[in-house]
């Protein structure tokens, strides 16, 4: 088994060494922890699909350190496009493009003709991607379908023995993953709703931006492949609670005969709670809120084990529809009623 070392950022250029030879090193981002590899080695590509656990039809993302790691595997950047990267690069917007035919390996895209390609905020990272001097594929550096990592100690429990190594960078500051737009067609698309909204997409790009974001039932060929899988699903249920929701909520748990996790604002857990309710606090708003969520998912899976978790669902909109997004997911769906 491997030894799953942490480096510190002042370790970066071991980690780089490490990555050059076709290791998986995971890394910061603004957004959730990825798993590294070298985007050009299909070897290395592979072993993420292996390391994950994740369906080798589910493509990855391309994490660059400049726009020249982007034009090397695609032909044309439009103006469209190039507008969103001056506006959000670095940061937690994640494009797709048409590639140049066979510049990247099946794996990296599971062959698709286009790929995603994103630049995060954060500046060690991209300091290790210059270092190691190719692009990193970089999906979430959890074990598939757990809610993404949010800490190097979260990447540790899923991945520990399989992976080289984890620069720790601390705790992600926003929590979920990057917006994904699909610059491929004509219609610019939002694929997955992240941190930038589609207000501010619509305002820099001065024309509608789609936001049909669907599950797709697993017969159908999904436009964003990883629609189709169970995602963020910890052990526990999950309900979510509307904000007028929480005394009827709190009065059913005080009626449970075993723990309840409570996903609630401060306010919320400022009060007398049942005995039964293990309170895990979101802050004050949906910016704590989905900086904290996966944090909380994983705190009552491997911590405090609980069956249920009432978890506070938020208005669908701005970072609101991100934060949803993946809470509905994580609850299959369903409300406290
Ligand atoms: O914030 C993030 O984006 C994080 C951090 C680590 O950068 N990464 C991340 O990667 O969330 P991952 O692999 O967990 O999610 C990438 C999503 C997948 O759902 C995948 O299906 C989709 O992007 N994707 C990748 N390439 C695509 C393509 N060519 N067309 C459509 N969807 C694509
Ligand atoms: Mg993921």
């Amino acid at each position: 088994m491997l030894i799953t070392k942490i480096y510190q950022p002042s370790e970066l250029k071991t980690a780089a060494s490490e990555l050059q030879k076709g290791e998986l090193i995971a890394f910061p981002t603004e957004t959730v922890y990825g798993l590294g590899a070298d985007a050009t080695n299909q070897q290395a590509v592979k072993r993420v699909y292996l390391a994950k656990g994740r369906p080798s039809d589910n493509p990855l993302i391309v994490t660059v350190a400049s726009l020249e790691m982007v034009q090397q595997y695609v032909a044309e950047i439009s103006s469209a496009a190039k507008k969103l990267i001056d506006e959000f690069w670095p940061g937690p917007l994640t494009l797709i493009f048409k590639i140049k035919p066979g510049s990247l390996s099946k794996a990296v895209t599971g062959g698709l003709e286009t790929a995603a390609f994103r630049m995060p905020a954060n500046e060690i990272t991209r300091k290790l991607i210059e270092l190691t001097g190719v692009p990193l594929v970089g999906p979430s550096a959890n074990s598939s379908g757990k809610p993404s990592p949010t800490t190097a100690q979260h990447v540790f429990h899923d991945l520990e023995g399989r992976i080289a190594g984890i620069v720790d960078d601390g705790p992600t500051q926003v929590g979920v993953e990057s917006t994904i737009i699909d610059m491929s067609t004509d219609q610019p698309a939002v694929l997955r709703p992240g941190a930038v909204t589609v207000v501010q997409l619509e305002a820099v790009l001065q024309q509608p931006v789609s936001s049909e974001v669907h599950q797709v039932g697993a017969k159908e060929i999904p436009k964003a492949p990883g629609m189709k899988y169970k995602h963020y699903a910890p052990d526990a249920q999950v309900l979510m609670v509307r904000a007028d929701q929480w005394p009827a909520a709190l009065a059913w748990a005080a009626k449970q005969s075993e723990k309840i996790g409570v996903m609630a604002p401060t306010e919320i857990l400022q009060q007398k709670l049942p005995q039964q309710c293990l309170p895990f606090d979101l802050g004050n708003d949906v910016v704590s809120a989905s900086q904290r969520l996966f944090a909380g998912l994983r705190n009552f899976d491997d911590r405090q084990k609980v069956n249920w978790i009432l978890a506070a669902a938020y208005p669908e909109t701005g970072l609101g529809l991100a934060y949803m997004n993946r809470l509905k997911k994580s609850s299959g769906n369903q409300f406290f009623k």
